[in-house]
């Protein structure tokens, strides 16, 4: 470890994915080695993965603030890898997560204790996080700003609201970090926003907010096809496993395979060693930690069926591409390769 990590106490690394202008926070009690990763960041999986392997973590939580426009989340990859459970506003709708958090809900880090606090509007599941003075605010408030409100169910008045109510309301000296900033900035407190908000402090009133809010006219980001495909689909009428069923078995994808239609695809999510060993006839090949960059091809089937070996792999293909809004994926689970050949099926090598 660095000589700034603390003997004992909460440690807060606050890293940085320059692409995307988004601040990734790795949170440890250094008392019992438990970790948490909030908004983490596809292309720094490396990174990320590497602190928690140098400073010996136990991840138990990787948690989203908000199912981001602006960049691919490593949340499904890192659970692979660590076991860390996937934390999400139960508001976000996004289903193929491990723990749904509604407002005032709270886990325990070591001897530490996160805080949701459900602050809709910059999307309609954003939350922010308390833990020990601190508060992770996502884009709900950034640093002399706050995040847009005009795309993914965004809602001035709900943001102002919600500011207002459940950020506004902490101690003043309670540090805020927010999920970007534009201009270098790395955190501020409670106390500074209040006052020096441009569009929430001060004496900003909700119509002053909105007006500002319906006039920015903002580019879409530049990545918004790609992590987010339809910018309003993560809401109400979201339902990413719309076609998982838990138990989806090889004998039932040997069904699908022989009346498999045209606009339908079958993907082995194993290595590229595994697939050529052999596979079900047809099937593509995307193996898992690949299959974001497939996001294009995959989104253009009415249906993509996923295997690997256990099923634990397409699982979480299935996890990373739903959290970046796929929703025509099946997946089988419990079961995979071996099964298919024991059963008798043909088999292509
Ligand atoms: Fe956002």
């Amino acid at each position: 470890m660095t000589s700034d990590v603390p003997v004992s106490g909460l440690l807060c690394r606050q890293l940085f994915d320059r692409d995307s202008f988004t601040y990734t926070y790795l949170l440890i009690d250094t008392a019992t080695s438990e970790g948490a990763l909030i908004d983490p960041v596809m292309e720094q999986y490396d990174r990320d993965l590497q602190y928690i392997e140098e400073l010996g973590i136990e991840l138990l939580y990787v948690i989203e603030t908000h199912a981001h426009a602006d960049h691919i989340t490593s949340a499904g990859i890192l659970r692979q890898n660590t076991g860390a459970k996937i934390v999400f506003s139960k508001a976000a709708g996004i289903d193929a997560i491990d723990i749904a958090l509604e407002d005032g809900d709270e886990l325990k880090l070591g001897n530490y204790t996160i805080k949701a606090l459900a602050t809709p509007g910059h999307t309609s599941g954003c939350m922010s996080y308390y833990i020990d003075g601190r508060v992770f605010t996502g884009d709900t408030l950034l640093i002399r700003g706050c995040g847009r409100t005009d795309f993914q169910q965004g809602d001035a008045q709900m943001l102002y609201d919600n500011v207002s109510n459940k950020l506004f309301t902490l101690p003043d000296d309670t540090l805020v970090y927010p999920a970007h900033d534009y201009k270098g900035r790395t955190c501020s407190s409670i106390g500074e926003e209040k006052r020096w908000n441009p569009r929430l402090g001060g004496e900003q009133s909700a119509s002053d907010f909105i007006e500002t809010m319906n006039n920015l006219n903002l580019d879409m980001p530049k990545k918004i096809n790609e992590a987010v495909p339809a910018n309003v689909s993560v809401g109400v009428d979201y339902n990413p496993r719309r076609y998982v069923y838990d138990d989806f078995s090889m004998s039932d994808l040997h069904s699908s395979w022989r009346q498999l239609g045209a606009n339908e695809v079958i993907v082995d999510n194993r290595r590229a060693v595994e697939f050529s060993e052999g596979h079900v006839p047809g099937s593509i090949n995307i193996p898992l930690g690949s299959e974001s960059i497939h996001v294009e091809q995959l989104k253009a089937y009415d249906k993509v069926y996923m295997y690997c070996r256990s099923g634990r792999r397409a699982q979480t293909a299935l996890t990373n591409l739903s959290l970046i809004g796929l929703n025509n994926l099946v997946c089988v689970s419990h079961t995979g390769m071996p099964n298919w050949i024991a059963a008798g099926y043909p088999i292509e090598l």
